[in-house]
């Protein structure tokens, strides 16, 4: 016996141990424009080398990078609505085989998170890895991340533990990053290299990232502009920022009771069908001129209960319950799902259920809305509302 254990301590020192050092400090993670294009971004360690190896049909291109800091490898000439493997050579490891898929697929489905941040006594691992592992089981196209995605985007060490409790997801989907008021620093656009606002399509639906964050006002009517001269397509749209228009909790609200209208206006005569916000830490969806207004912040951050009687518009809400939001796509038509992944005491110490795979709270499903914005969708929409069970804790 002791022969053997004398084997089997010499075995596990042959295996090369994989210390931090041997992983990027932060991702991979992929963000992507188009169809063709991703950029795998990591962040090294200091003196820490690092490349990219992709891999397709059998074929492998490897994309080396200066030592330690950013990288931000863009990958051009991709094909539309294929899968790529990849993993990354730091020192001399490499990691596991990561793997996405580019855009262009008329059917697929894509998650919508955000307000992952941690808040003691609980930690981004034991919420947002909670939601997060829950995601990556969905196998999703992309995941929009609605913002405050730490909460202090200026202390390195809080992208640590996001990335940390986040790794294996945000390494095998494509994330879509919008601005939250937590992610105010310029690390944040360090870490992603977006513009402040921005669009993309996939498939035949467009999606507006907005920017409803205070010290975007100065440029209000700017970020008006090119929300007009983007909502001039005729695709369907989805409009996503950090900020919910109706909210049980009005102090957190972004854009001015002025503002809001404005962008309404444009988003009913620019084919808008779903507006996805969170900033209020709960699952709130409410239907106006058409429009679904979702609100989901809860994806690991210290839950809200309602401040206020909901508006009128309110269609169906939850509270109290970590989840997250899956949108089947069809087309130009879709379908929303929030799935509640665990529920969290009143003071959201502990999780007191965590609920089974696929337990879905509310869904709606809409038809184009730019033919049919009053469509059988919406209807469907209040219906199963109805039927729901709405619990409101106050
Ligand atoms: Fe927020």
């Amino acid at each position: 016996m002791k022969r053997i254990c004398v084997i089997i301590l010499l075995l596990l020192l042959l295996v090369p141990a994989v210390s931090a050092a041997d992983l990027p400090r932060w991702g991979p993670y992929i963000t992507s424009a188009d169809e063709d294009t991703v950029t795998i971004h990591y962040y090294l360690y200091e003196n820490a080398s690092g490349a990219v190896e992709l891999a397709f049909r059998g074929n492998t291109t490897v994309f080396s990078s200066e030592p330690g800091g950013f990288h931000h490898i863009r990958i051009e000439d991709l094909m539309p609505d294929t899968e790529y493997s990849y993993r990354i050579l730091v020192n001399d490891s490499w990691s596991e085989t990561y793997s996405f898929r580019t855009l262009g697929a008329e059917n697929y489905m894509f998650v919508v998170s955000g307000d992952t941040r941690s808040e003691p006594p609980f930690t981004q691992a034991e919420r947002h890895g909670v939601v997060a592992e829950s995601i990556l089981n969905e196998n999703p196209l992309f995941v929009v991340h609605l913002g405050d995605f730490s909460g202090d985007a200026d202390d390195p060490a809080e992208w640590d533990r996001f990335f940390s409790a986040g790794r294996n997801l945000y390494a095998n989907t494509i994330i879509v990053p919008v601005q939250g008021n937590h992610d105010y620093a310029k690390l944040y656009t360090e870490i992603f290299g977006m513009p402040d606002w921005y669009a993309f399509t996939a498939g035949s639906l467009k999606f507006l990232v907005l920017n409803t964050n205070g010290w975007t006002q100065i440029r209000f009517a700017n970020q008006t502009a090119w929300l007009g001269e983007e909502t001039q397509s005729p695709k369907p749209k989805i409009a996503l920022f950090h900020h919910p228009f109706y909210t049980t909790d009005q102090k957190r609200t972004g854009l001015t009771t002025d503002q809001i209208p404005v962008w309404q206006e444009i988003f009913e005569n620019g084919g808008v069908a779903a507006a996805y916000s969170a900033h209020m830490h709960a699952y709130e969806r409410y239907e106006s001129g058409g429009i679904a207004y979702v609100t989901n912040g809860a994806g690991g951050a210290p839950l809200y209960s309602p401040v206020t009687e909901p508006a009128d518009e309110m269609v169906n809400s939850i509270y109290h319950t970590l989840g997250y939001v899956r949108v089947d796509v069809n087309g130009s038509e879709f379908t929303s799902t929030f799935f509640s992944v665990a529920e969290v005491s009143e003071d959201n110490s502990v999780l007191t259920t965590v609920f089974p795979k696929g337990t879905a709270y509310d869904v709606f499903s809409t038809t184009d809305p730019v033919s049919s914005p009053l469509g059988p969708g919406i209807i469907f929409g209040i219906l199963s509302g109805a039927v729901f069970f709405i619990r409101r804790k106050r």
